[in-house]
């Protein structure tokens, strides 16, 4: 993998390898990423609910969303709840960083009320770096998205779900599918991909949208999807994210979804069982048509459900050692 590099190494293990930061998965390897998966499905009960444990009784979790968010904001919430910690949601949009207090001096003062983990989103790439560097080691830091750069739990999250099913990622060809020059969510899955062993990684997007970021024996860039679905065990499609470019990198939604959009006859292109995937927000009709988002190979909401399974497994290891 090339490209910014806004987090140093050794920022988010401590000595003995455990995690004590979250801010992408470049010092992960492949045991610690499957020990996070053994304990998150050690909460998921066999009657369906998620385990409720009282680990984190007397922590807290403050959440710190200045980008909008639906499902990883909830499923962190839900996660730290489901441990017994107490949760501090900053209401961003009517916090005194609106009267220019610096996100320095709003994190120091949360921390002066004894948050012990900080979840961050923030539009701009290596915010959740500067953000632990901040605090010095006062408290620790959850990348929840920043900018482009990175989103390491939504990574966790989905490549949990495919090892849930039982993919061999050693033996899959994985294609992702959209905007990925400015996706932090496809930053992140490659590199889990990669540290898990999967062989072939497709990146299949315009022209004008593939990434400068994936420079990799294992990873392909191509403009075709036609051409990429036929060998594809699993098809993530991404949204196009609107919000982050600048001037006009594509025709149109109907144009896109004509040549890049997933629909049933695309996914019978795919090899016999290809599991359907998409981080969310989705946009119906733009990347994905809705008989495969609703259909019987999509993991869609299996993704949101393990996002609060993922998000217990990480905020315990940090707060409470090893796992
Ligand atoms: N996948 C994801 O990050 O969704 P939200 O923006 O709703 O959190």
């Amino acid at each position: 993998m090339t490209g910014e590099s806004p987090s140093p190494r050794q920022l988010e293990l401590n000595s003995t390898g455990d995690l004590k930061h979250l801010l992408d998965l470049r010092e992960f390897n492949a045991d610690l990423l499957k020990k996070l998966f053994r304990r998150a499905r050690d909460f998921q009960l066999e009657d369906g609910r998620i385990q409720q444990s009282a680990s984190l009784t007397g922590r807290t979790v403050g959440t710190l969303f200045f980008e909008d968010s639906t499902r990883t904001r909830s499923a962190f919430e839900l996660a730290a709840v489901r441990l017994g910690a107490t949760v501090l949601n900053l209401d961003v949009s009517r916090s005194s960083t609106k009267k220019g207090e610096t996100l320095r001096d709003t994190l120091l003062t949360l921390q002066a009320m004894d948050v012990d983990l900080f979840v961050v989103r923030h539009g701009e790439s290596g915010a959740a770096a500067c953000v632990a560097k901040a605090l010095d080691g006062r408290a620790a830091v959850l990348n929840a998205g920043d900018g482009w750069h990175a989103h390491p739990t939504q990574a966790l999250l989905d490549t949990y779900t495919l090892w849930d099913r039982g993919v061999d990622f050693t033996q899959s060809t994985i294609t992702i599918v959209g905007d990925l020059l400015h996706s932090r969510v496809a930053r992140s899955l490659v590199q889990a991909l990669i540290i898990l062993g999967c062989p072939r990684i497709q990146l299949i997007a315009p022209p004008t949208l593939l990434p400068q970021w994936a420079a990799h024996p294992s990873v392909s860039l191509g403009t075709d999807l036609d051409k990429a679905l036929p060998a594809s065990h699993v098809v993530v499609a991404l949204r196009l994210q609107t919000e982050r470019m600048r001037g006009a990198l594509l025709p149109g939604a109907g144009e896109y979804f004509t040549r890049y959009g997933l629909t049933q006859a695309r996914l019978d292109a795919a090899q016999p069982g290809a599991w359907v995937m998409h981080p969310g927000p989705i946009n119906r009709g733009v990347e994905i048509d809705s008989t495969v988002a609703d259909g019987p190979r999509s993991l869609i909401l299996d993704q949101v459900r393990h996002g609060v399974l993922v998000r217990m497994a990480v905020i315990e290891s940090i707060l409470a050692g090893d796992i």
